[in-house]
């Protein structure tokens, strides 16, 4: 969601921020503004639209001289996209600037109270509350640091503040509650961002803030104090990205990089966890006799790392024999969920920043059941409050529709299957082997997906299909959590609405949908199922469906009989075929995207990090 930069040092600031708010873009924003310490004054430049737009008001960073400052890009919460809404937000008097990420919940209740004593507000946002609200204590106290830290022990919600105070030019304070802020060390200068993307250029030592910490900066020092304001030493991590994870890296879009970069990314996920022929998970201390003892698995999550969830229901409950459900996030802490000790609550999340999921584990603990997380962000919130932690290998992801860190999640579905199953005893050994020994080739059947053959035969069928208004994904059992994610990538790049089935349920209400023309994206590759989805497929194909299907190599010839377009994966054993089904069905969204001119790695309305709940 927004995205945070600071700044304190002796060179330009402004092109500085402008440059790490490009950086932050993927995370999603309507509109963008810095605020620079310019001529003893902080002077505000914002506007909605994207970063073109406020590079063009402030000529590149070069209209606003100035060496620190702080930047900010906006995804609409309190107030429409507007440039009066948009980030920084000063304070009445002028005299402090502040850029926020969160939510505060009780920024009514303290507006009323700010303008009972004279406060007034140009905006509709929940920030300028914040920025007059410290404003209001730096006139009492005459103290920086102690209005910050009066101010925020009033703020209910979620924040990661950075604050600059025009009475202390070169001091930036830096504020983190739930939603992720970085510290990041250069020489004679320094920086806060949301996300280590903004850093990369300058450097790569770090300092994750934890939560209820206020950081005191200039441009030779960091003081970091915690919630109760005691002086703490927070610990310095090196990012060891190479910056081409953050770049392009000559592929037209970061969704299309990252689409080739998933071979790469699951071996890195997978290959560490097998060792002579057996799956090792040093990560979690996870016991036989716990396994033996648990009722029931929750798999807990959003969006796509949701649907990685539903496709783990079938895996873990066909192979471990316990039961699983899968729960949107969302939903979780408010059906009162039956859990304790015995129960298992497996947490997924790219990000490790999701609000929902968040949430949703924190009440898993409050009920004593255990968590796992399964994360890409190390050092996110997450991955440090859940129990155990099994981090996907992904690299960073930027586009907002993932797909990587999707396929290295599911990487990390199979892995937990095979541990528990191979501790509980109910896996026969030569299936464990026969998997084993087929995900140790995953890497290179999903590369066999990606071939430039593959993927033009793809994109022809994207031409083909590009104007379609609406669409459905069929498929059953394991090619049904495919169609869930298949969909939902087509909904979110390419803006047409789309739904999945169970292939089974069509003929229960939804085929009534069905006419000519409309376009049924069927995934058959489950053997024991294929002969009754390729009747639901006739069964839509009879009302006039174009039907698009997906199956493995040796059923080509067999579909084609009933369905003309079709295309291919390579076979691997079956627990593991999502894994290649899935990277046909990302490249045609990519590609009916493209032909629908979509802005790909950032669509409307969406954030990476989806940090509210
Ligand atoms: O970071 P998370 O995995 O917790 O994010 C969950 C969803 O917001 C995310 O998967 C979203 O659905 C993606 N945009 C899908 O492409």
């Amino acid at each position: 969601m927004c995205g945070i930069v600071g700044y304190l040092g002796s060179r330009q600031a402004a092109p500085i921020l402008l440059d790490g708010l490009s950086k932050l873009e993927y995370r999603g924003y309507d509109s963008a503004g810095v605020c620079v310490m310019s001529g003893g004054i902080l002077r505000v430049a914002k506007a909605k639209g994207r970063l073109a737009v406020l590079n063009g008001l402030i000529d590149g960073g070069k209209a606003i001289e100035g060496t620190f400052g702080i930047g900010h890009t906006r995804w609409a919460t309190h107030g429409a996209p507007s440039d009066v809404n948009s980030h920084p937000h000063m304070a009445d008097a002028g005299k402090i600037a502040v850029v926020h990420n969160g939510i505060i919940e009780n920024y009514m209740r303290l507006k009323q109270q700010l303008l009972k004593k004279g406060k007034h507000f140009q905006s509709e946002t929940d920030t300028e509350v914040v920025a007059n609200l410290i404003e209001y204590y730096y006139d009492k106290l005459k103290d920086f640091p102690r209005a910050v830290r009066r101010a925020v022990g009033q703020l209910e919600g979620s924040f990661a503040l950075g604050i600059l105070c025009q009475d202390l030019p070169g001091t930036m304070i830096a504020v983190k509650k739930e939603s992720p802020l970085i510290f990041g060390y250069g020489d004679g200068e320094n920086f806060i961002a949301s996300d280590v993307p903004a850093l990369l250029k300058h450097t790569r030592k770090i300092v994750h803030l934890l939560d209820g910490d206020i950081a005191i900066i200039t441009k030779d020092s960091v003081q970091f104090y915690d919630a109760f304001f005691d002086r703490v030493e927070r610990k310095i991590e090196y990012v060891d990205w190479d910056i081409s994870a953050a770049e392009k890296c000559g592929f037209d879009h970061f969704m299309l990089k990252e689409i080739h970069e998933q071979p790469t990314a699951v071996k890195g996920t997978i290959s560490p966890r097998i060792r002579d022929g057996r799956v090792v998970l040093d990560d979690i201390k996870i016991s036989r006799d716990y396994l033996a003892g648990l009722k029931k698995i929750y798999i807990v999550a959003c969006g796509s790392s949701y649907y990685v969830g539903c496709l783990g229901k079938y895996l873990l409950e066909k192979t471990c024999r316990i039961p699983v459900e899968p729960v949107l996030a969302s939903e979780f802490r408010y059906s009162a969920p039956v859990m304790g000790e015995d129960t298992l609550v497996l947490v997924i999340s790219q990000s490790g920043e999701t609000a929902d999921t968040k949430a949703a584990m924190m009440e898993a603990k409050r009920h004593h059941a255990r968590t796992l997380a399964i994360v890409n962000v190390v050092g996110s919130a997450i991955a440090l409050e859940a129990d155990d932690v099994i981090y996907t290998w992904a690299g960073p992801e930027i586009a907002v529709a993932t797909t990587k860190a999707f396929s290295t999640q599911l990487s990390v579905i199979y892995l937990i299957t095979l541990y528990f199953a191979e501790l509980l005893g109910t896996i026969e050994p030569a299936e464990y082997q026969s998997i084993v020994s087929e995900m140790t080739k995953l890497d290179q059947k999903i590369s066999l997906c990606l071939t430039r053959e593959n993927v033009a035969k793809i994109r022809y069928y994207a031409e083909q299909y590009f104007t379609a208004r609406d669409a459905f994904f069929i498929g059953r059992n394991l090619d049904c959590g495919v169609c869930r994610e298949g969909s939902l990538k087509l909904k979110e790049i390419a803006y047409i609405h789309s739904e999945a089935y169970a292939a089974g349920e069509l003929k229960h209400g939804p085929i009534s949908l069905i006419e000519d023309g409309t376009l049924v994206v069927a995934v058959c590759t489950v053997d024991a199922l294929f002969d009754k989805a390729m009747s639901n497929l006739v069964e839509v194909q009879s009302r006039g469906a174009e039907v698009l299907g997906i199956t493995t190599e040796n059923r080509e010839a067999e579909f084609k009989v009933k369905v003309p377009s079709v295309i291919t994966v390579p076979e691997t054993h079956p627990m593991l075929q999502p894994s290649l089904t899935i990277i046909p069905l990302q490249l045609f969204s990519y590609y009916v995207a493209l032909l629908r001119n979509c802005d790909i790695d950032m669509p409307r309305n969406l954030a990476k990090s989806v940090t509210v709940e």
